[in-house]
């Protein structure tokens, strides 16, 4: 069954039609204008239709849309010039998630799941540096040696390091001048408090897809207040979600409704100084997750710091009002006025930088996904509350959530770290650095097996499986997250 979902009325009522929500969109507009309250409206009607919902909240101001609104002089206006006459306030079933563990759910990634590629920005690695760093993924992974948590990738990084000369033989030049300043920036990672992302148990992409026992869309906000003092942090820990969900849902094709909707705030992070293999690979993850049912909705303040190829692919728009100041602005106006399909009656240009709040330029994809008219319209008031809830009552949902107490406590597994560590106590200078295994005879099990010195058989069976998952992992590492889809870069 296909939705309508009704955003905004202008000179007609806009609806966002379900079946086009994986098309993308973008809700841009200057501070205060209106983007989060948009946003925030959208993401309650895909909850409504039992579609969940990912958002980070930049700015704390979007939990309250876990609670009903509640009738202000304004809202009252709104409501009564759009002449809506069933409105009734209601909130939306919400996760909180959080890096630091502190206001949700912990959100964790193993240092594997997030791969060389997008480590490399993450810890603002050159073109050189970063080809080394995946050289380490590649031996941890050929040794067996599974990278968990920032202590493992420091461990390894160490034991590369100690052992470049004998792994340029057989991995290519290792520099220790690079696998220093890897070092050096991944301690700069950890003292911003970045470790905290890194480990056991890590997300479970399933579990940003749930629905409620009424069969609405739980909404995922992730606390990201903290997290954007850490700009490149933020956006590629955005980017390894989007790489996530894209590499582990089946292809659907178009469907009725998305399977989830991923709201990207302050987008334009995303695309701040990137090196160009990565903005290939954003553009193309944008491209091809529509046919995973997943629909993104950029959120910025000036469209145009989102590169024109993915621009080109958000075909859902709610344009805010934008200033015209400054020489600039005027031509940032003009350039975005002219993304709209015209409307004789309308000035687009004229009228972006008279929107009130709450106000935009409005235009959907309709049925044959022609972008609809552009319109100016006002946006519904939002049902649920505007701002956030008291800290007492977030801590109250955290803990009612279904997801309580999966991701609360840290699993420290058996992995390089351990391994190296024990390695290094037992033997004093490594032979053959690159097989601290012997080969297990046949890797038949996948099963994770802790080593029992007293068992040779066991021993064997669970350095094979610790191999086979490695190998698992690695393949992953290979691909670099995004790299499947761009087939044969290495
Ligand atoms: N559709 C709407 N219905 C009712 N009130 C609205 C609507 N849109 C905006 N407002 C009012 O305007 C205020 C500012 O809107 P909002 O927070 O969405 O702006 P913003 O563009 O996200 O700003 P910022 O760039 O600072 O994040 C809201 O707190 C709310 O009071
Ligand atoms: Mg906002």
């Amino acid at each position: 069954m296909t939705y309508n979902l009704l955003i905004a009325k202008g000179e007609k009522e806009h609806y966002l039609l379900s079946k086009m929500s994986n098309r993308h969109g973008l809700i841009a507009g200057a501070t205060g204008t209106g983007k989060t309250v948009s946003l925030q409206v959208m993401a309650e009607n895909f909850s409504s239709i039992g579609v969940p919902v990912f958002m980070a909240d930049v700015k704390g101001d979007l939990s309250g849309i876990s609670q009903p609104g509640t009738s202000t002089p304004k809202i009252s206006e709104r409501i009564e010039k759009l002449g809506l006459t069933d409105f009734k306030f209601s909130g939306c079933p919400v996760s909180f998630w959080d890096v630091f563990g502190e206001q949700g759910h912990p959100l964790r990634a193993t240092v594997s799941d997030m791969g060389p590629l997008l480590f490399s920005r993450l810890l603002n690695l050159n073109e050189i540096q970063s080809g080394v760093l995946s050289l380490v993924f590649k031996i941890a992974d050929d040794n067996g040696l599974l990278l968990l948590d920032l202590k493992d990738l420091r461990a390894m990084l160490q034991f590369v390091g100690d052992n470049a000369e004998k792994f340029t033989t057989e991995y290519g030049k290792i520099s220790t001048a690079s696998i220093g300043a890897i070092q050096r920036a991944l301690l700069t990672l950890e003292e911003q408090g970045a470790d905290k992302f890194f480990g056991e148990p890590a997300l479970e992409i399933g579990h940003l897809m749930q629905t409620d026992n009424q069969g609405r869309g739980i909404i995922n906000i992730l606390v990201a207040d903290k997290l954007l003092t850490m700009p490149k942090v933020y956006a590629t820990l955005l980017l390894w979600l989007l790489s996530e969900l894209f590499e582990n849902l089946p292809e659907v094709g178009d469907q009725d409704k998305p399977k989830l909707v991923f709201f990207f705030d302050e987008a334009h992070l995303l695309f701040t100084d990137a090196p160009k293999i990565l903005l290939e690979k954003i553009e193309q993850v944008v491209r091809l997750i529509r046919s995973k049912g997943v629909g993104v909705f950029f959120v910025t303040q000036t469209p145009i710091d989102i590169p024109d190829i993915v621009l080109g692919q958000l075909g859902n728009r709610v344009q805010h009002a934008l200033r015209a100041f400054t020489p600039r602005d005027q031509k940032v106006v003009k350039t975005v006025a002219q993304t709209f399909r015209t409307n004789p009656k309308l000035d687009t240009e004229k009228v972006i930088t008279e929107l009130k709040v709450g106000e935009a330029l409005v235009s959907f994809l309709d049925e044959n996904g022609q972008p609809g008219i552009v319109d100016r319209a006002l946006i519904l008031p939002p049902k649920s509350q505007i701002g956030p809830v008291t800290p007492d009552l977030r801590m109250k949902l955290i803990r009612q959530s279904k997801l309580y107490g999966v991701y609360e406590k840290v699993i420290d597994r058996e992995s390089a770290y351990e391994l190296l560590k024990a390695r290094a106590m037992k033997t004093s200078e490594p032979k053959e650095p690159s097989i601290l295994y012997q080969k297990a005879p046949s890797p038949k099990t996948q099963e994770r097996r802790p080593a029992k010195k007293s068992d040779s058989v066991l021993e064997s069976l669970a350095k094979s499986a610790a191999r086979s998952v490695g190998r698992e992992l690695g393949r992953q590492i290979l691909r670099g997250v995004l790299g499947s889809i761009l087939g044969g870069r290495r």
